[in-house]
């Protein structure tokens, strides 16, 4: 399963890129906003950083304005995949850009005939958002579960990205359920390392290796027989 970081934020995105197991970034708006920088420096502040597709969001609403700002941003790398809204506007440019080669993550996904649409479209990613689905009572994973299902009924190459992911059991369930890409923020990142009984055991080990006598150091060079 590929690890992608929902971030913007240039210092998340170095420690993550560091730890030599991130295979992408995805941006959106509300990151964009928060990073405090113009929307072109800090993605390609990102795609220079991390080698994997950096998605960069569309902000108008018509497949023209779309279409526009896609072909613009496209340009900015070869990493650059362009993030669409999954509204009936948003999937007439997807289908557009996915003639021309350009590729796209179609985002604010909710249901699985959503999916279907975007699939059929030539998405290359669908996001479902599992973490706001959950928000209203719904079970987010189930929508995963079965867009693997559709996907997987009808061939389509188009790769499940489970966005709105907040939780290490987010991205457990996500694996389980067979989606290509689990989005996360930062804090869930670091959060997947962590286990209280590692930090034990390797304690009590590095402990008791204290009490092992250490062998003494030749007086000489080591013999060679
Ligand atoms: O990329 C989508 C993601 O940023 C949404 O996450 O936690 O705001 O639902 P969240």
């Amino acid at each position: 399963m590929k690890f992608f970081l929902d971030t913007a934020d240039i210092k998340e995105v170095k420690e993550a890129a560091s730890w030599g197991i991130l295979d992408g970034v995805t941006t959106n708006p509300s990151h964009i906003a928060k990073s405090g920088k113009h929307f072109k420096d800090v993605v390609c502040e990102i795609a220079a950083i991390v080698p994997g597709p950096i998605s960069a969001e569309v902000t108008a609403t018509d497949v023209d304005g779309m279409l526009e700002q896609a072909h613009e941003y496209a340009a900015w790398g070869s990493n650059i995949v362009i993030k669409i809204p999954l509204i009936l506007d948003g999937l007439k440019a997807v289908k557009k850009l996915s003639e021309e080669g350009i590729k796209t993550n179609v985002t604010l996904c909710f249901s699985s005939t959503q999916a279907l649409l975007a699939a059929k479209a030539g998405a290359t990613y669908i996001s479902p958002f599992v973490g706001r689905l959950d928000d209203i009572g719904t079970e987010g994973m189930e929508v995963i579960r079965e867009i693997r299902a559709i996907y997987d009924n009808y061939d389509y190459s188009t790769q499940i990205l489970t966005a709105s992911a907040r939780s290490p059991l987010h991205i457990r369930d996500a694996a389980i359920a067979g989606s290509d890409v689990v989005t996360m923020p930062f804090e869930t990142f670091t959060k997947l390392v962590k286990h209280p009984l590692t930090d034990i055991g390797l304690a009590k080990f590095l402990e008791d290796w204290k009490k092992v006598p250490q062998d003494k150091q030749p007086e000489s060079g080591p013999t060679v027989k």
